[in-house]
């Protein structure tokens, strides 16, 4: 369904992602794990198409998306969430999920609620499904920026859902969780991968989500494929413990469930 060949992103001297080949199969949950600074969020920017890659190709359900706009490969039925949190903070849950489908200029602009009262009721059923499904229903009206940082991680989700992707890029999305939240968290995607039919790429530091959820990993290093395999291939793999040992020495703070840094910066551009 999603295959990176030969996928290289250079940013001056530094290799983030360096002849990465990877191949997500259709109704996967794929994960990407690697320490802190490995290039794993560089990918998911160059599959939306963030930034244009140094070489390498990208093609999705057949079609080539190299270098492809993040709006189209959004139409294309791509969709993702971000390592930091992104939503619209000044506008309201029900709004933000309503933006996800109709673009920011719906809310902006005048004849909001004019086009909100006879808007397309498919459209709305699908936003009331997303509060549903993310329990945000009693926050509906409350605005963006007030939510407790978990709701803010559920609105996120359901908001990249609400463009109803095929497949579903998560950037560390239980980052800064309590375990109670990664339970949730890790049903949800189950259902979605199930139930839904959605194919999901995993970007994820808390290991007991990414072992117990996926059907397949791929490990990073300094933006290079080290090893990829079964869950539990992946967990007996000695490149693998070497790349979190080794990194963990420099900076102290990576381990099992060393997603702390959720809300540092992450190297993304704006
Ligand atoms: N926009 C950018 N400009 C310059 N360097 C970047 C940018 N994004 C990432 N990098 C660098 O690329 C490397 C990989 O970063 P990243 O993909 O964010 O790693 P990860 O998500 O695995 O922690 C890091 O050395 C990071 O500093
Ligand atoms: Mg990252």
């Amino acid at each position: 369904m999603l295959e990176l060949q030969g996928l290289s992103k250079h940013f001056g001297g530094v290799r983030a992602v360096d002849e990465l080949d990877i191949t997500v199969e259709k109704g996967q949950i794929f994960g990407l794990i690697g320490p802190n600074g490995s290039g794993k969020s560089t990918t998911v920017n160059l599959i939306c198409g963030v930034f244009p890659v140094t070489a390498g190709s990208i093609s999705f359900e057949g079609t080539e998306i190299t270098n492809t706009q993040p709006h189209i490969a959004l139409a294309n039925g791509i969709a993702r969430t971000f390592q930091n949190i992104r939503l619209f903070s000044e506008l309201t849950v029900w709004q933000n999920l309503w933006v996800a489908q109709n673009g920011r200029e719906s809310v902006r602009s005048e004849g909001f609620f004019a086009r909100w009262l006879s808007g397309d009721r498919r459209q709305r059923a699908s936003v009331e499904e997303q509060l549903e499904f993310s329990g945000l229903g009693d926050k509906r009206d409350e605005l963006a920026g007030r939510l407790a940082f978990g709701e803010q991680r559920r609105l996120e989700l359901a908001r990249a859902l609400a463009a109803r992707p095929r497949l579903l890029l998560l950037d560390e999305p239980a980052a800064g969780m309590n375990l109670e939240e990664v339970r949730q968290l890790d049903e949800r995607l189950r259902w979605l991968n199930e139930q839904q039919g959605i194919t999901i790429l995993l970007v994820e530091h808390v290991m007991e989500l990414v072992m117990g959820i996926t059907h397949r990993i791929a490990a990073l290093n300094f933006g290079r494929k080290i090893a990829e395999g079964s869950p539990a291939e992946i967990q007996q793999n000695q490149a693998v413990q070497e790349a979190y040992l080794g990194r963990s020495e420099e900076s102290g703070e990576q381990g099992e469930t060393g997603g702390g840094g959720a809300r540092s910066a992450d190297g993304e551009p704006s």
